[in-house]
């Protein structure tokens, strides 16, 4: 089990350059970062007895990508993927890739400045302002968003459905590791659920999906009709931001929100977070959009 003090040591020794914006954030973030990263590193890593350095060595090799996708993508003004079926095979159903991406992508949730003030709005304005019974996670890839919910809600169950196999087996080890037994985890397209998940959940998540899709607006359809008339959800879209696996550019907020809109949702809260662009060439800075939203 290895917690921040290790994985900074690691950084600091094996990706110097990754080592100044760990620190940034550590030091912006006060007791608050510190205790979201010991928590993520000593469960994540537990998962992973024999080896120490899986996390860091996740996370860098997540930076590094990103970063170089990123540039490319300002370069050509374009994403790198752009088709669904090749990210299912090259990422999803890639067991061993698939399960580093979401581990380097649960350690950015302290690392990364933006995903650490998405997660407080998530917890502060989410959170706290919910009383869930039967929750629905789409894509929980590494689990954090609905296990979070799970600790601050003591009677909610969740229903977590992911595409990827590795996504819904590293859900269902940290749900273990919590000691959490209200979660279950189901391999399942989010595109195509069937009516047994209509009208059924009064809270849905949904974390950074949207831009995986070829068509998001069918995302939204499907989360106005899981959900109950009072139901609210809360939904990330990142906008001008690369990835290995994201096909879908939205360029502006406007563009996310109508999708929403078109779905039957109406937007009660937002926050949108992001970083500098790389280049002078971006069509935008690298931003996520979180949004609560609730049924119209
Ligand atoms: C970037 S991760 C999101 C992880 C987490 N929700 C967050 O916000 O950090 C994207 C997840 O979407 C899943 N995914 C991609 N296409 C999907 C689909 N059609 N249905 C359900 N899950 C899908 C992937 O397997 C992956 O686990």
């Amino acid at each position: 089990m290895i917690d921040l003090d290790f994985f900074q040591n690691q950084i600091r020794k094996s990706y110097p350059a990754l080592d100044r914006s760990l620190e940034e954030v550590l030091a912006d973030g006060g007791q608050r970062v510190r205790t979201l990263a010991d928590r993520i590193l000593r469960n994540y890593s537990a998962l992973f007895p024999n080896e120490p350095e899986r996390l860091g060595r996740a996370y860098a090799i997540l930076v590094t990508e990103v970063n170089r996708l990123q540039l490319k993508y300002e370069m050509t003004g374009h994403y790198t993927e752009s088709e669904y079926s090749r990210a299912l095979t090259n990422v999803y159903r890639n067991d061993q890739r698939m399960t580093d991406y979401m581990l380097g992508v649960a350690c950015t949730q302290f690392a990364w400045p933006n995903h650490f003030e998405l997660f407080r709005f998530f917890e502060d304005r989410f959170l706290k302002c919910i009383r869930p019974a039967n929750v629905l996670e789409i894509a929980p890839g590494h689990g954090l968003l609905g296990l979070t919910l799970l600790e601050h809600h003591a009677s909610a169950r969740l229903t977590g459905i992911d595409i990827s196999p590795a996504s819904v087996r590293l859900s269902g080890m940290i749900a273990e590791q919590f000691g959490q037994q209200r979660a279950r985890y189901i391999e399942q397209n989010a595109l195509e659920l069937s009516h047994d998940f209509h009208d059924l959940f009064d809270t849905v998540i949904c974390g950074e999906l949207m831009e995986h899709l070829p068509a998001p607006l069918l995302l939204c359809q499907n989360i106005a009709k899981a959900m109950t008339p009072n139901a609210e959800a809360y939904v990330t879209a990142a906008i001008t931001a690369e990835a290995p696996d994201h096909i879908y550019e939205f360029i502006t907020e406007d563009e996310v929100i109508a999708l929403y809109e078109e779905a039957g949702l109406k937007v009660v809260e937002r926050l949108c977070a992001g970083t500098k662009p790389l280049t002078g060439r971006a069509k935008g800075a690298p931003r996520v959009l979180a949004t609560i939203l609730r049924r119209k």
